[in-house]
């Protein structure tokens, strides 16, 4: 049995894979467009490793995904490629629309095919997993509840409306079609290989650079944060039990103020790597807000603990002192990350085949 993974070479995917090898001996095949945002990088660990077989594609590419689909009958696709940060969604939202609509679109219709064509226990058992953002759902009042399933959806980014519609046509391939699709919803998740253009890695590599920590607006918009390999282990929980159509909210029960985040980041760097200039909070500063910046996001992800029995296993002081912990043990990383080195080694890899 083998799963294809998509976007598996981002921040999530590739904890995905990594952690899906480590427990689970069937292969995975991950396609991947490698966009400034994918980092085979990450996937170091599993040079040589014959469970994971990387593919540079698009998932906009019909007939590279048939082929993939017809060479290596993945019993699920999970489905994490995506344009992803809000700040360039509202600066150029045109490649949201591209990979987050038409190729979510491209793999349904892909997928409808080959599904279509499989029989017995092969069409019973396989899965379209969606992976989704509680961003779906707008932005909630101080004293509203979490999000729940039932929410209705009111995305306010130019990303969050790409996720949306791609949440829609998944939801309509198995209304229509009876495509076996589940979709989880997930909340911020931070971890290792989180590219530093998102909040916290964005603080963790400023701070150890003694760059200015830039705090958009008042510093007060709450998000929920999910150690990464929790949303992995959530993921899995409901490939293997989702009930179909349905779908799972993720998130850590964990709302903080982003100023918050980034005074616990500072004194997380205060203790593990003093800086002999001062506290890491000097470098605090007050920017310009994002525009149509969402105030509140928390997560109700009672049903996925009650149907399927998942709870997130990191607390935040556990997940954030890894976090920051993995920062300062990688570097290389991050200095190949943002000298853009990683990119020769992909146009090196990848242009000659
Ligand atoms: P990311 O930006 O780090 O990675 C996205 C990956 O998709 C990259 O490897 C990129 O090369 C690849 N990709 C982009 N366009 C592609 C295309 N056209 N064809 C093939 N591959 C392409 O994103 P992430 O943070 O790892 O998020 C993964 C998924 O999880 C996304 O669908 C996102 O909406 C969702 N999500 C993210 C968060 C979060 O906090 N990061 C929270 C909830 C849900
Ligand atoms: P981000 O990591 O971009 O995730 P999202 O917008 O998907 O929630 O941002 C998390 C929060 O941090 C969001 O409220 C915007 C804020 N933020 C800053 O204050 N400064 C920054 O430099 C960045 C990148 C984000």
């Amino acid at each position: 049995m083998t799963i294809l993974v998509t976007g598996g070479a981002g921040f999530i995917g590739s904890n995905f894979v990594l952690d899906w090898l480590a427990q689970i001996d069937e292969p995975v095949v991950n396609l991947d467009a490698l966009t400034y945002a994918g980092n085979p990088e990450n996937l170091a660990s599993l040079e040589g490793d014959a469970r994971h077989i990387f593919v540079k594609g698009d998932i906009c590419d019909r007939a590279l995904v048939d082929s993939l689909l017809a060479a290596h009958q993945p019993r699920a696709i999970v489905h994490f490629a995506a344009e992803s940060h809000v700040d360039r969604s509202i600066s150029g939202p045109g490649a949201f629309m591209r990979t987050n609509v038409e190729g979510t679109f491209t793999l349904l219709e892909a997928a409808r095919a080959y599904w279509s064509a499989l029989e017995g226990d092969a069409k019973a058992g396989f899965r379209f997993h969606h992976v989704s953002t509680d961003e779906v759902y707008g932005s909630l009042k101080a004293d509203d509840p979490p999000f729940a399933e039932t929410n209705p959806y009111e995305p306010n980014s130019p990303y969050s409306a790409s996720k949306a519609a791609s949440d829609h046509l998944v939801r309509a391939w198995h209304h229509t079609y009876g495509l076996p699709v589940v979709t989880t919803n997930c909340s911020n998740n931070y971890g290792p290989y989180h590219f530093p253009e998102k909040l916290i890695p964005l603080m963790i590599v400023n701070a150890l650079a003694g760059k200015p920590l830039p705090v958009y607006g008042d510093g007060q918009q709450i998000r929920d944060w999910l150690y990464v390999t929790d949303h992995c282990s959530g993921i899995r929980a409901v490939l293997a039990g989702g009930r179909l159509g349905e779908t799972y909210n993720i998130g850590g029960w964990n709302e903080q103020a982003n100023i918050d985040i980034v005074k616990i980041v500072c004194a997380l760097l205060d203790e593990l790597r003093p800086d002999p200039a001062g506290k890491y909070e000097r470098l605090i500063t007050y920017v310009k807000d994002r525009p149509g910046h969402d105030r509140r996001y928390a997560i109700d992800a009672r049903k996925i603990e009650r149907e399927l029995g998942w709870r997130p296993a990191e607390t935040f002081q556990t997940g954030i002192r890894k976090t920051v912990q993995w920062y300062l043990d990688h570097p290389d990383w991050v200095a190949r990350v943002q000298s853009g080195a990683y990119r020769d080694w992909i146009s090196q890899q990848y242009t000659a085949a």
